[in-house]
């Protein structure tokens, strides 16, 4: 069975990689897949899957959860981090069915007990290649060419313009600042700049500057010897000794304190840093990415951010748009929020009305993405039957929908238009009288039915 994508530009045959360190069992699906059509490579355990995902692409990954060398779960772990759209189906005997809820909730994309059914194996397989092919024509429609390995969702112009720039500026060095307003994805943005560099299989680590007090912030990002202070009763490495040959991202950089920002500078000029209470210097070799919800420039015009550090930051600026200016979007993902909570939350979903997705796309979102997504969990969980309809939504988006539902005349584009506006709300106001109609107006009956004459109206 060779499937086709768009004008009938017959793609690769669609191939899956099937792991598992059973011999006999990975023979048998194999030649099962094989009879369904489908091109099937083997791997006999998790680290030489990890290594030919690398080497090649496939539509899907089916793999056994217990291997010897290098089990189910650490290779998906590793697979996802790298190719996060690729779906990987995960198989398990029965009594080890908590740990597939886990790789579920990990992202794996769809789980199989054994003895498998093996219509629920076609099925799954099916619905995986599908996402796969989506997925992968959704990232190859992007300009250039470009092929991102992200989960970021979205095809509006801004977000497409975005992907793009990520994809320029991930495999550098450049010190990357992400702006954006609260929920828009930030963070997707600095892991997709992460995971297509040079450094994604180092480690990629992250730092809330807003949610420690400034003592607690230092001795995390520099790590602290013992007995620096009260509490600290052995050394402690910092996040930038972690992040070490990785990416360290620094999000809410711009709620840190100014004696924070210098110490920040210090380290992004020369690469290297002192643990607190230390002594001994520590080179490392970071690159780093800073996120921020506030305007920094006009935070350095008011004296309440470093000039100097803006500029270290701000070697290359992203910019995510707020929600509200790409609702082109809001479609995409709802749809993959409804179906990611309803497999979470064991619901079927058969459709979301179309209702209920007129109110998400008028909805302005002042917390973007996540509000949306929160949204959609909610929806998903108080949803009656399996249709997701706007009764399940949060009250202040069906309210803002009735602004828009409320009945108000279109604004008028020409004098005929707004002539006609007129005549036809007198003639409704006077319930279809036409003699009242016309004195209201000021016109003979017989001009006013000339006029319903070029409107086709009676
Ligand atoms: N384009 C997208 N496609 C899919 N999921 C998205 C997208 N944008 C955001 N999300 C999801 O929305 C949530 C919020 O995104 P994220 O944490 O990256 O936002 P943020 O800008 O860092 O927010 P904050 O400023 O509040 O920290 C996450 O669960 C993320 O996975
Ligand atoms: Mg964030």
């Amino acid at each position: 069975m060779d499937r086709y994508i768009g004008g009938g530009v017959k793609k690769n045959p669609v191939t899956i990689l099937v792991v598992d360190d059973d011999q006999v069992h990975r023979y048998m699906l194999c030649s099962l897949l094989k009879k369904w059509g489908w091109r099937c490579v083997e791997a006999d355990d998790g680290a030489t899957a990890v290594a030919a995902v690398d080497k090649n692409s496939y539509d899907a990954v089916l793999m056994d959860v217990r291997m010897a060398r290098m089990d189910g779960r650490e290779a998906f772990t590793r697979i996802h981090a790298r190719y996060p759209s690729l779906p990987v189906i995960i198989m398990t005997a029965y009594s080890s069915v908590d740990a597939a809820v886990e790789v579920i909730q990990q992202g794996a994309h769809d789980y199989l007990t054994k003895p498998l059914d093996f219509d629920r194996l076609r099925l799954a397989l099916l619905r995986a290649v599908d996402h796969h092919q989506v997925v992968s024509s959704r990232l190859q429609a992007a300009p250039g060419g470009l092929k991102l390995k992200t989960t970021i969702i979205g095809t509006s112009p801004p977000m497409i313009e975005l992907l793009e720039m990520v994809g320029y500026v991930a495999p550098t060095e450049a010190t990357v600042l992400v702006y954006g307003e609260s929920g828009t994805g930030k963070e997707l943005i600095a892991e997709a700049l992460h995971n297509n560099s040079e450094r994604y299989s180092q480690p990629f680590v992250k730092v809330n500057c807003a949610a420690l007090a400034e003592g607690l912030l230092e001795s995390e990002l520099f790590g602290h010897e013992k007995g620096a202070f009260t509490g600290a009763e052995k050394q402690r490495e910092g996040k930038f000794v972690q992040a070490d040959g990785g990416t360290l991202f620094l999000d809410e950089i711009g709620e840190t304190s100014q004696a924070m920002q210098v110490k920040l500078l210090r380290v992004l000029q020369e690469q290297e840093l002192q643990r607190v209470g230390g002594e001994e210097t520590i080179h490392v070799d970071v690159r780093i990415i800073a996120a921020t919800n506030r305007n920094l420039e006009e935070a350095v015009a008011g004296n309440n951010f470093r000039e100097d550090l803006y500029y270290r930051l701000n070697v290359v600026m992203l910019t995510v748009p707020p929600l509200r200016e790409r609702r082109e979007d809001i479609p995409l993902l709802v749809e993959h929020f409804a179906r990611k909570f309803a497999d979470k939350n064991r619901r079927v979903l058969d459709k979301i009305t179309v209702e209920c997705m007129d109110l998400l796309v008028q909805y302005d979102w002042p917390g973007n993405v996540r509000e949306l997504e929160n949204a959609i969990e909610r929806g998903i969980i108080l949803m009656r039957g399996t249709e997701l309809t706007e009764k399940s939504l949060p009250l202040p988006i069906q309210n803002q929908a009735m602004k828009y539902t409320a009945p108000h005349p279109t604004e008028p584009v020409s004098l005929f238009d707004a002539e006609k506006q007129l005549i036809l709300k007198t003639l409704a106001d006077t319930a279809g009288n036409k003699s009242e109609a016309s004195r209201r107006l000021g016109i003979t009956r017989k001009t006013l039915q000339s006029k319903l004459n070029r409107y086709g109206k009676q």
